[in-house]
């Protein structure tokens, strides 16, 4: 299976860190966080990875990673020229992925372990379906930061962006598992009130076909994109990956 790392934005919550710097590029642990993504990604057997970030810092990204080589990846890049939403970075990565069904992890989210189990649940519909997506939930105790679900006899029947009264205690966390239909229905998705293509949107379009599946994380989770997230983030991760990479990867 192909994988996405989804890096661009403008990162303005945790603004002036990210004045300069690409929020992708701060510390998390011993490592820049985009290592967490893509390490999740590795140790799940996904190595052929397209990275998409903003032209601002394409260079600072393609000089940490090079072609993945030192971690054992196979890297390819997209720009996205503007900041037009989650979605709209991941249309860029059509041509990469073609026909096949693909796993895209935000290149903010810190996770405590790994998702390969979670390929094999989605490969598995993928086989007994033909289509469809997958999510992955946390319960957490502020939904109203994410995108929440609301869940009716066991199936996710929409998920709400940021609501400020959330349906479910649980956070749609920034790993998705997707068929290459998304990509048409990207193409017919109206951007938000904020005015960008959101990810939500899409798991909504697979709700209402009953297409969407998902899983329940127990391991810990963080989205490092804010003051608050990315300080959790730097104490859960502080070790992590450290045995396995060392300093070598980034030499
Ligand atoms: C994005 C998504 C949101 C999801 C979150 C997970 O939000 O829009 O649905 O729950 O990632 O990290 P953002 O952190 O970009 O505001």
């Amino acid at each position: 299976m192909k994988g996405v790392i989804l890096a661009g934005g403008t990162g303005s919550r945790l603004y002036p860190l990210t004045r300069v710097t690409n929020k992708h590029l701060l510390p998390v642990g011993r490592y820049p966080m985009i290592f967490h993504p893509l390490m999740r990604l590795r140790r799940a057997g996904v190595t052929e990875v397209v990275v998409v970030t903003s032209p601002e810092h394409m260079g600072d990204v393609v000089n940490l990673l090079g072609s993945g080589s030192r971690m054992g990846l196979d890297l390819t890049y997209r720009v996205q020229d503007e900041p037009g939403g989650i979605a709209q970075a991941l249309a860029l990565t059509r041509n990469f992925v073609g026909q096949e069904p693909f796993v895209v992890v935000l290149g903010d989210n810190v996770l405590g372990a790994d998702i390969g189990h979670e390929i094999k649940a989605f490969e598995k519909q993928i086989r007994s379906t033909g289509s469809g997506a997958r999510v992955l939930l946390k319960e957490v105790h502020d939904p109203e930061r994410y995108g929440v679900p609301e869940i009716i006899d066991d199936r996710i029947v929409r998920v709400i962006e940021k609501p400020s009264t959330p349906p479910s205690s649980y956070s749609v966390v920034g790993i998705y598992f997707y068929d290459a239909s998304v990509f048409s229905l990207i193409d017919a998705l109206k951007p938000s009130e904020r005015g960008e293509l959101e990810i939500s949107d899409v798991s909504n379009r697979y709700a209402s076909a009953g297409t969407l599946t998902y899983g329940i994380l127990t391991s810990w989770w963080g989205d490092a994109g804010t003051f608050d997230g990315l300080e959790e983030a730097n104490k859960l991760a502080r070790d992590l990956y450290y045995e396995e990479l060392g300093s070598e990867a980034a030499r």
